[in-house]
């Protein structure tokens, strides 16, 4: 996720902005800039990679008398992570800065190009300052606000001109923060605020306004309302976790929203429709090969149950350190999709060299824009999980299932629209179930094992179940069809053999539900998670009814990922960075 800062009314804001980005690092970024009101005009100093960089070229910029200003980092989303593309993008007069999707991008950017206005990014962001500009007639608020009225989608914005002294702002569904302290202050969180602003407004969706140096002109769509204040968190280190334990509970907290960023532009009334998609890429397509390694194999296994049941395209899904030396059969025929939450894991690199090498079409479904995979792909569905701190992948996974989802749809002419918001809705953690999965999670600590169960879409989600617990808790588990559990397994069962039994009402219930019974019968400890509560089951996890196996998935997932965690919180682990793991696979 990109970061935003802004102040105003202190002696050097420039030293506030590099300050403030670099609090904003954790969030991931591929480039970063700043624009700077000093001596009559707007410096803008923009930089790729690393925020040193950026530091490097401010330290060669002679700055007189710096007034305001505004800065950001970048998580690339539409357009590759380059200096034209890095914010703030700036017009004539004016520069701004935005954290977001502008889903009607392209239809501002149609209109103003035929208005005679040019553009030189590949950005959503770069249409707010030109349409700001094209309503400017002397009066910036009045232009800012028309601005405003013609964005559609998600965004948290920090406008200035060269003609006041102000910073215009506005937010709609991704976070900003006004904060006063000597000046006034903004960021997209609260770390970069401590140790210069003491009390915070949290910009809540529509409101939208300016400041000063001395005051904060505030609107809740047309209504002017005055902040109010909260006090900021004590530390910034606690600050970046959100005041969560870990990254990974962050993480797993922040799913639903970044699920919403995910499907945002993508996810219609109308159906799927992907901006860096032409349908003409999948002809002559008769069959697909996914590529991936973990917990993103694990995704690439949910996406075969769906590819081949709505869209009607076999589908293989392969490990990819075996893949690569199995000298496959690999026909023109084929789409070869590889997934890859850093888009840097060795095998899945050299598997999709291999395929582009056998003159196969291929598409990546990755987290970071610019990364190995992404530049050897031919094409590429990005993420929009901003950066995964948590070395187990949470909400990596989620946005994976579900761009998977999509691609099933989206290839099937198939709307799901009302279910894939139903799915983002509950994957939102409900606290009271948290605190039971807290509770639950002190019987389970001292098993033989662990076997996780599931039917269809459920028996990746038992593996990547498994492989959570595993990665973090060090306890061995093993995820299972529950249909194969007769055939050799069940020969575990006692009471000290742990049970998770993923029980969906939408698909092959019956079965399951005699899978858990017959583990049962045989005195194995079972945790079933359901929406229909069972008897014969020694703990139960409710989920909400749903006609939708994918509404039940994205909840259950949210379960298993938090009873990993709270199982490794009891053994005392290190929750975010476990032993012998890395976050990237870069060696065979
Ligand atoms: C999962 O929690 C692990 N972090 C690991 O299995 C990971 O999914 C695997 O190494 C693949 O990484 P990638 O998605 O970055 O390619």
């Amino acid at each position: 996720m990109c970061g935003i800062v802004g102040c105003i009314g202190i002696e050097n804001p420039v030293d506030y902005l590099i300050d403030g980005l670099k609090e904003l690092e954790y969030r991931g970024y591929d480039s970063a800039g700043i624009a700077v009101k000093d001596n009559n005009e707007i410096k803008v100093i923009k930089a790729v990679g690393k925020l040193k960089n950026l530091e490097d070229k401010v330290k060669n910029v002679k700055f007189y008398n710096p007034e305001f200003g505004i800065g950001h980092t970048r998580w690339a989303t539409h357009g590759k992570p380059t200096e034209i593309n890095a914010h703030p993008h700036v017009g004539k007069f004016s520069a701004v800065v935005h954290n977001g999707i502008i889903e009607n991008y392209q239809e501002i950017k149609k209109f103003l190009q035929k208005e005679g206005i040019d553009f030189i990014s590949q950005t959503d962001t770069e249409v707010i300052v030109r349409l700001f500009e094209y309503f400017y007639n002397g009066d910036s608020f009045e232009a800012f606000k028309k601005t405003l009225e013609k964005l559609e989608g998600a965004y948290a914005v920090l406008l200035i001109t060269n003609s006041d002294n102000k910073i215009f702002f506005a937010k709609k569904g991704s976070p900003l923060i006004v904060a006063k302290g000597e000046g006034i202050y903004f960021a997209s969180s609260d770390a970069p605020l401590i140790g210069y602003a003491n009390r915070a407004h949290y910009l809540e969706d529509e409101e939208w306004g300016y400041v000063n140096e001395n005051e904060i002109i505030l609107f809740r769509k047309n209504e002017k309302i005055s902040p109010y204040f909260k006090e900021l968190p004590a530390s910034k280190e606690s600050a970046k976790k959100g005041g969560f334990r870990f990254y990974m509970e962050k993480e797993i907290y922040e799913q639903s929203d970044i699920l919403k960023e995910t499907t945002l532009g993508r996810n219609t009334p109308n159906g799927i429709k992907f901006d860096e998609l032409d349908r003409s890429f999948f002809d002559g397509i008769s069959n697909i090969i996914i590529s991936a390694c973990g917990t993103s194999y694990h995704a690439g296994l949910v996406g075969k149950y769906l590819l081949e049941r709505d869209a009607k395209i076999r589908t293989n899904v392969e490990v990819a350190s075996e893949l690569r030396y199995r000298a496959p059969l690999l026909t023109k025929d084929t789409l070869f999709i590889v997934i890859s939450q850093s888009g840097e894991t060795a095998d899945t690199l050299e598997t999709l060299k291999m395929a582009k090498k056998a003159g196969l079409k291929t598409l990546a479904l990755c987290n970071v824009d610019n990364s190995s995979i992404v530049r050897e792909a031919d094409k590429t569905i990005l993420l929009r999980a901003g950066i995964e701190k948590g070395v187990a992948s949470t909400k990596a996974f989620a946005t994976q299932v579900m761009t998977l989802w999509m691609l099933s749809n989206y290839l099937a002419q198939k709307n799901e629209y009302d279910a894939i918001n139903e799915a983002i809705e509950v994957t939102k953690v409900d606290i009271s179930l948290h605190e039971k999965i807290k509770r639950l999670s002190k019987r389970y600590l001292h098993g033989h094992g662990f076997f996780y169960i599931g039917r269809d879409i459920f028996f990746p989600l038992a593996l990547e179940g498994a492989l959570k617990l595993k990665e973090i808790s060090y306890i061995h588990a093993e995820g299972y069809p529950a249909g194969e559990m007769k055939h050799g397994p069940i020969a575990l069962a006692d009471e000290d053999l742990y049970v998770v039994a993923l029980l969906s009402k939408n698909i092959l219930y019956e079965k399951t539900k005699s899978n858990i019974e017959e583990l049962v019968a045989r005195d194995a400890t079972v945790l079933t998670i359901s929406s229909e509560y069972i008897e014969m089951t020694d703990d139960f996890v409710k989920i909400n009814k749903t006609n939708h196996p994918m509404v039940e998935f994205f909840e259950m997932m949210v379960i298993t990922q938090l009873l990993a965690m709270e199982v490794a919180i009891r053994m005392g682990n290190d929750v975010d960075m476990p032993r012998n793991l890395a976050k990237s696979v870069t060696v065979e």
